[in-house]
């Protein structure tokens, strides 16, 4: 094994590590989601562990890339590198758990939304812009379950960048999807997002 292989081994798995000790003790809050948005930029902080030459960019027909780094049993935690062409808005959204979000390379622009405390689930769906942030190398962003954004690649530049999620996408079953103009949320089954399995780091 290259020294390489054994620095990406051990940061990625002190973060899935630390995750897992601390969500099987303790309920998720802000708190620590805030604890595990800084293990995720320390990780986004040693980018040559994530190389375009280890985890290439997709071509222009595949659009987006999603390498899964590493998951955990039980349905847990799972991080992935997921790098995405230009290619217009995503639909607005939550993940149903909750979803860090750290810059390697590139520049992903995530729109933050607010919803009318009155409402939950799916159905009536209110919602106003409450935050913009543009996520370029070594920013980040945590979500929690509910929380709602859509992503946007605005650049030239493929994004990078390494997602962390309290389940894995095959079992992000709680997820609402969200129409503005119509006001609305519905709860769907994501489609089958084509992972990368062959680059797991454990
Ligand atoms: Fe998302």
């Amino acid at each position: 094994m290259t020294e390489l292989h054994d620095r990406r081994l051990t940061a990625v798995r002190a973060v899935m590590e630390q995750v897992a000790s601390e969500t099987a003790l303790h309920a998720l809050n802000r708190d620590r989601l805030d604890r595990f948005k800084s293990a995720l930029l320390e990780l986004a902080g040693q980018p040559e562990l994530f190389s375009e030459g280890d985890y290439p960019s997709p071509t222009k027909s595949q659009v987006a890339k999603t390498y899964l780094l590493a998951e955990s049993a039980n349905q847990g935690p799972a991080l992935y590198l997921i790098s995405i062409l230009p290619l217009g808005p995503s639909p607005i959204h939550d993940h149903g758990t909750f979803a860090i979000i750290a810059g390697l390379e590139g520049y992903e622009h995530n729109t933050l939304y607010a919803r009318s405390n009155s409402e939950t689930g799916p159905g009536k769906a209110t919602l106003h812009i409450c935050d913009e942030q543009i996520l370029g190398p070594c920013d980040a962003l945590a979500l929690m379950p509910q929380d709602i954004h859509h992503i946007d690649n605005q650049h030239t530049l493929p994004t990078r960048h390494l997602h962390l999620y309290g389940t894995a996408f095959e079992h992000q079953t709680g997820r609402l999807e969200f129409d503005l103009a119509a006001g609305l949320a519905k709860r769907i089954t994501i489609p089958k997002v084509p992972v990368d399995r062959s680059r797991q780091v454990t």
